[in-house]
């Protein structure tokens, strides 16, 4: 067995971390490695995993000519800018509905990047990315690369946002396509995964034979024990422990 030392304050950081209205970003923006999608969107920044991952399905969709991204990583500044800017613009109900508020925006994590499909003048807070073509081609696979669309119809009540077809939200593979099966948004699946804790019963999923097992564990442990053998991931859910996942 290993042994893994875990870090309170690491609860914050990592690709499962729940950023809503009810738990802020707490991570400082600097702690973050982000890096520019590619070379046609120099000037967007993600958070370099999420960023390496999406130009990859860029090139191996070979959907570049269609579809563009309009926006990734937002400083607090930025968030509060479009904040304001919607209030003045569009009013309050919209607003509630499509923009986070500062520091409560998943876009301040470089994990969430909104899509658009290319055309003339494309609506920067709500733009088209239908539910058919390319779009939902690159809706369909996202799932297999560890996207998923983060703030779906009929989930407002839970996410606190309106149904944003556009907005994908980069949680990392397997977990992407346990929550595309089930229909799962993040808060659900924090919530499943933690019914699975660390010295009980862990989430098992087989994905073409190869075992993987995810697990909740709670601040209270300042280490847990991993099989040896095992690759482990472990990421803060930004709300009261980690989720590790065990490839066996
Ligand atoms: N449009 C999403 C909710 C954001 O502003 O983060
Ligand atoms: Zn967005």
């Amino acid at each position: 067995m290993k042994t893994i030392t875990l870090y309170k304050n690491d609860i914050h950081k990592g690709s499962l971390i729940l950023v809503n209205k009810f738990f802020p970003i707490v991570r400082s923006e600097d702690d973050i490695l982000m890096r520019a999608i590619d070379d046609d969107n120099q000037d967007i920044y993600l958070e370099s995993t999420t960023a390496a991952v999406l130009s990859h399905m860029f090139i191996t969709l070979n959907c570049q000519e269609n579809i563009v991204p309009i926006s990734g990583y937002r400083s607090f500044k930025k968030q509060q800018s479009i904040y304001e800017k919607s209030l003045r613009d569009n009013g309050r109900e919209f607003t509630e509905k499509y923009v986070a508020l500062p520091n409560h925006s998943e876009h301040q994590t470089g994990l969430a990047v909104d899509l658009a499909l290319k055309r003339d003048n494309i609506d920067f807070i709500c733009p088209d990315f239908p539910y058919q073509g390319i779009c939902n081609d690159f809706r369909n696979k996202a799932p297999l690369y560890g996207f998923i669309e983060r703030y779906q119809k009929g989930k407002e009540e839970i996410t606190g946002i309106g149904h944003e077809p556009w907005h994908f939200r980069y949680v990392g593979y397997p977990h992407s396509l346990i929550m595309n099966k089930y229909n799962l948004v993040l808060e659900e699946y924090i919530d499943l995964i933690r019914l699975y804790p660390y010295k009980r019963k862990h989430y098992l999923t087989y994905l073409y034979n190869q075992a993987v097992e995810i697990f909740y564990v709670d601040t209270s442990y300042k280490s847990i024990e991993l099989p040896e053998d095992a690759i482990h991931q472990i990421s803060g859910n930004n709300v009261d422990g980690f989720i590790v996942t065990l490839w066996r």
